[in-house]
């Protein structure tokens, strides 16, 4: 992986001129760069905010490894992408180290101790969206600060200087950008009704881009983080700031709950797929199981063949997709409290039998799908990618879940606490704000964690890595990490187009096709003849991916549809 005798990058690349700083100087919070895809020799990481990258990278430089530069880009995007970027939310994160060894942490948020099935339905029984995504009732038990500190266990460099840029835009303020002061602007109103103290994301006018954000009280929070430890945030100033915003507003969570919540960590899931090892997330997340069932089903057919969003290839993705997500919203849920029937949900006879009822040139309706039939079995059960120079990796993906999570801020804490109660299935068949629906398997218990579609991956080729990758997108996320390793591994695209041409989705239900504007059209009519019909959707995801090439460079590509950034040396 090392290619020290290859030029420093900077020589070739002068927009990365300015992160060539020690980690005594602060990040420039007001000039920042967008490079999108870029070929370098060392090291690379891609993030959602480009202060974020930057933060990496410069950790990167500085003899952290890929562990220590993902905290801390982790703690930037709580502060510079407060939408999903967070420490009151959780995450997944997929590690692979360079001894050969790999670890998936579960930091994702859980059901508080007083939380219980029905709590979202209203009087008739119906479950209540609102409930379940808007306010204090959405909360679940954040697992972010617990995440961090598991992880750091492979970091290299003091916890503080991680910490420390994060603090520095939190308290000295960062421009932001117009895609940044646009979602603030549009969530204006929800701020002021679901908070019960005013947060910094208001004020009297509407935000452009430029306007700097400053954040003391996040600020203050992430000092008491940097001097206690985890204790910083599940006991102390934080943890009573928690509660009382509870109790303000209505929510569930307990000092108790704060207290007792712990990361847990999850045996990586991995399986092969052409050359490769495929390294992902298992369950409390989707993703990594359907991923391998995905690939799995498609590994029966010649797909690289049929060419890239030809009506075939696109018509045999998506029944797969449909299949899969019939699945998903039976049989899979937190395995420390159903019994999933992992095993068969991925054997290649199963697989093999979902595909049965597949007619190539004719749509299946998806009220003729349903959850494959299972024998009981016996015993089972906003994505940031880096690779250093050593050849550790990081994937990782975290979230508050809806933009800006409930938006509800921690009064007197400045932190948004996530809505990922939502992802919970509320009453069996009522569709969360992703469309998706789920059943018992998946239904509210105490301290049990909701099922996630986050997939962070790891492609690894000959026990190193080959691709990093990952993307937020709610259930499109398991679709879009499923494209892209199609894209590049089957349809040979380079990763600059398998993260950015037109995406497509299908999630069973509804019964349509998503695809993204651009999508090619003479594909949309020929599907349409065989019976599919389409929506055209907001962008599908926002992919974050790095590849080691055959000669040992890296490109690391952000993705288009947003401020996303790749830097690298
Ligand atoms: O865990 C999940 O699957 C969702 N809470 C992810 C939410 C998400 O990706 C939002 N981004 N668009």
């Amino acid at each position: 992986m090392k290619i020290s005798s290859f030029p420093c990058m900077a020589c070739i690349q002068p927009a990365l001129l300015f992160c060539l700083v020690g980690l005594a100087q602060q990040p420039k919070p007001y000039h920042n760069t967008l490079p999108k895809d870029i070929t370098v020799y060392h090291a690379a990481v891609v993030s959602a905010n480009p202060l974020a990258t930057a933060v990496g990278l410069r950790i990167l430089k500085e003899g952290g490894n890929a562990v220590d530069a993902a905290i801390a880009v982790q703690l930037t995007l709580a502060v510079v992408y407060p939408e999903a970027g967070n420490i009151g939310g959780g995450g997944f994160t997929v590690i692979h180290l360079n001894s050969g060894k790999n670890y998936t942490i579960d930091y994702r948020e859980e059901a508080p101790g007083k939380a219980y099935r029905d709590m979202f339905l209203d009087k008739q029984g119906n479950a209540d969206p609102h409930l379940s995504q808007d306010g204090h009732l959405a909360c679940g038990v954040p697992g972010t600060v617990a995440g961090l500190f598991a992880a750091y266990k492979f970091a290299s460099l003091p916890f503080r200087e991680l910490i420390e840029p994060a603090i520095h835009l939190a308290r000295n303020g960062f421009a932001i950008s117009a895609e940044e002061a646009k979602m603030l602007n549009d969530t204006r109103s929800d701020f002021l009704k679901l908070n019960t103290i005013r947060p910094v994301f208001v004020r009297h006018i509407p935000w452009k881009a430029g306007d700097t954000l400053i954040q003391k009280d996040l600020a203050h929070t992430l000092e008491l983080i940097r001097d206690n430890g985890s204790a910083g945030f599940y006991g102390g100033e934080t943890a009573k700031r928690i509660v009382k915003e509870m109790i303000r507003g209505g929510g569930m969570i307990s000092s108790k709950d704060l207290l007792e919540y712990a990361v847990k960590w999850r045996n990586p899931l991995s399986f092969d797929y052409k050359k490769y090892v495929v390294l992902t997330m298992p369950l409390p997340s989707s993703g990594g199981i359907m991923l391998e069932q995905m690939l799995g089903m498609l590994s029966a057919y010649q797909v690289g063949k049929m060419g890239f969003e030809t009506p075939q290839s696109v018509q045999l993705m998506t029944e797969i997709e449909r299949r899969c997500y019939a699945d998903r919203a039976k049989f899979l849920g937190d395995p420390d409290f159903v019994k999933v029937p992992v095993k068969t949900l991925v054997s290649p006879e199963y697989l093999r039998q979902r595909m049965l009822n597949y007619s190539p040139g004719k749509a299946t309706p998806s009220k003729d799908i349903q959850a494959g039939k299972i024998n009981p079995e016996s015993e089972e059960t906003t994505q940031v990618s880096v690779l250093d120079s050593s050849g550790n990796a990081v994937s990782l993906t975290y979230t508050l879940n809806g933009l800006y999570g409930s938006r509800v801020v921690v009064g007197g804490a400045g932190f948004l606490l996530n809505n990922e109660m939502d992802d919970f299935s509320a009453k069996p068949g009522s569709p969360n704000m992703f469309g998706l629906v789920g059943a018992e398997a998946d239904a509210i218990a105490p301290h049990k964690r909701m099922l996630s579609s986050m997939t962070p991956t790891i492609l690894l080729r000959k026990n190193h890595p080959f691709l990093i990758v990952g993307t937020p997108g709610g259930a499109t996320i398991i679709t879009s990490v499923f494209q892209s390793i199609v894209d590049l591994l089957d349809f040979h695209l380079s990763l600059f187009d398998a993260v950015n041409k037109p995406k497509f989705h299908e999630q069973w239900l509804p019964d349509l096709i998503y695809i993204e504007k651009g999508f090619p059209l003479q594909t949309r009519k020929a599907l349409e003849k065989m019976g599919y019909r389409f929506k055209v959707r907001e962008a599908i995801g926002r992919t974050e991916a790095i590849e080691v090439l055959p000669d040992g460079k890296i490109r690391a590509v952000a993705d288009h549809r947003g401020d996303d950034s790749a830097l690298g040396y």
